[in-house]
């Protein structure tokens, strides 16, 4: 049999095609099985053995990274022979402390130096000065997360070592404090977990996933005209081949720029792994010399068509639907905060009619220029995604008008949702928006309602 030129090079094509998607079936195989592999890990940390109490291993975090080294410090000591437990300090009882003898904590901190969401609950019980907790008996250590740029370096690691001293404990050694994950800090904790362990020779772990080269695939100008900043919607290819071209609906990725390669700057994630691409919302940042944002301008200005952007996916356990993915939602956002919501509206609109209803609350400044993703939304609305919208435009009225003013306006509603078993996500500016909407809804709930929603999970923020 003659083969022609032209059905060879067919056959040459399929046979790299095949290649190709074994590589990935490959990839991806691999990664679940590392995944898999991760949560028989968890499942397998040893229980208290009788005679021997485990080692508390505590975190609170807001995106992740706390849990993260919480989960390889417990995974490491489990290795050892120590039997440990892992738990987030929103589970933990001011009992359970008083009565452990080992604890080590791992704690971010977000807002002005306060602790994280998840840790909310445990402040209110355990640190409450009106019921002081007597822990002679403890013996701890503290693994404080945090950034040197926020005025309140480590602010929670700090409040809370100085608490558990004051309350008694007993430091098996200094703090650590981390600055955006300086890897010669984690070093040092990897060392003190072995100390701990009674060993020397505890394995390495590998505390961050690498860098990938995603490639720019497409980007838009979304509000030319606007008094706000530029706004771009990009979207990302994932490497060719990848094994983490899989996230959820609330991840982050974070990104690094050459112009500051040791510092990944964080966004949130507008798309799901099934839109093929990796949708971003940023806005270009621009000082006061007139220098562009070194990641945002990066992203938005310095990169072409096809370029490569050194990313890599974050989970972020505290943005995700989880439990909540059967409950009606409220999405509370500004700006750039669109995206995370909008991921979630897709994460919706793709689990189809057994979802729960959705109300979104987003703002901007003018409805001529700002209105992102305003077909998408208005689709959502009709096909029933969205059973509510409230846009509100804060340069469009005599009177500027935010999110947090619509929920005032919309008090009845808003506890007729959540009587209804709403959960609440919030995404976007920190600064008026995050603390405005606090504000509102402590004002229709009240402070306790507000605290029940935190330690319910019903309130998810990811502000920056
Ligand atoms: C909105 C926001 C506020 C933050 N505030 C502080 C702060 O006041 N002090 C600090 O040291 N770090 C601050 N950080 C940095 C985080 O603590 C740091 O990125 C940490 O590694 C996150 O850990 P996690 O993923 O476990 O929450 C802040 C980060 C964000 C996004």
């Amino acid at each position: 049999m003659t083969w022609s030129v032209d059905t060879l090079r067919h056959v040459a094509a399929g046979v790299v095609v095949l290649s190709y998607l074994g590589l990935c079936a490959g990839t991806w195989r691999l990664h679940r099985a590392r995944q898999a592999k991760a949560e028989r890990a968890v499942a397998a940390l040893a229980p208290a053995v009788a005679g021997t109490p485990p080692v508390l291993v505590l975190h609170a975090s807001q995106t992740g990274t706390a849990e993260q080294i919480a989960l390889q410090t417990a995974q490491a000591l489990h290795r050892a022979g120590v039997p440990v437990r892992l738990c987030s300090l929103s589970q933990l009882q001011p009992d359970e402390l008083r009565a452990t003898e080992r604890a080590l904590f791992i704690v971010s901190t977000y807002g002005e130096g306060d602790a994280p969401d998840a840790a909310a609950a445990f402040v209110r019980r355990a640190m409450n000065p009106n019921r002081p907790l007597a822990l002679d008996g403890l013996h701890c250590g503290v693994l404080a997360l945090g950034d040197r740029s926020y005025q309140h370096f480590c602010g929670f690691g700090r409040t809370l070592d100085a608490w558990l001293q004051q309350r008694g404990a007993q430091a098996l050694f200094d703090r650590i404090d981390v600055d955006q994950g300086d890897s010669g800090a984690l070093l040092k904790w990897q060392h003190e977990v072995a100390r701990v362990a009674g060993t020397s020779d505890l394995p390495d772990w590998q505390l961050a996933t690498p860098f990938e080269p995603w490639r720019l695939a497409a980007r838009h100008h979304l509000n030319p005209g606007s008094l706000g900043g530029p706004c771009f919607h990009i979207e990302l290819a994932p490497p060719i081949g990848s094994a983490v071209a899989d996230w959820k609906a609330g991840d982050l990725v974070q990104v690094l720029a050459p112009g500051d390669p040791h510092k990944p700057r964080e966004y949130s994630i507008a798309s799901l792994p099934a839109d093929g691409r990796l949708h971003l919302l940023v806005r270009q940042e621009r000082h006061t010399d007139g220098t562009l944002g070194v990641a945002s301008g990066w992203l938005t200005d310095q990169t072409q068509l096809g370029d490569e952007i050194a990313l890599r996916l974050r989970a972020h356990g505290n943005f995700r639907l989880g439990e909540n993915a059967q409950r009606p939602l409220i999405l509370i956002g500004n700006g750039t905060g669109l995206a995370g919501l909008r991921a979630h509206l897709k994460a919706r609109a793709a689990a189809g009619a057994k979802a729960g209803a959705a109300w979104l609350v987003f703002g901007e400044r003018q409805a001529a220029h700002d209105a992102y993703y305003r077909d998408e939304i208005d689709a959502w609305l009709c096909s029933g995604v969205l059973e509510r919208v409230d846009l509100v435009y804060s340069r469009d009225t005599p009177e500027r008008r935010y999110v947090q003013d619509l929920l005032r306006e919309q008090t009845d509603r808003l506890r007729a949702w959540v009587a209804g078993g709403a959960a609440l996500y919030v995404c976007g500016s920190l600064a008026g928006m995050a603390s405005g909407v606090e504000a509102a809804l402590i004002d229709a709930l009240g402070q306790d309602g507000l605290d029940r929603l935190i330690e319910q999970g019903r309130l998810r923020r990811d502000v920056y």
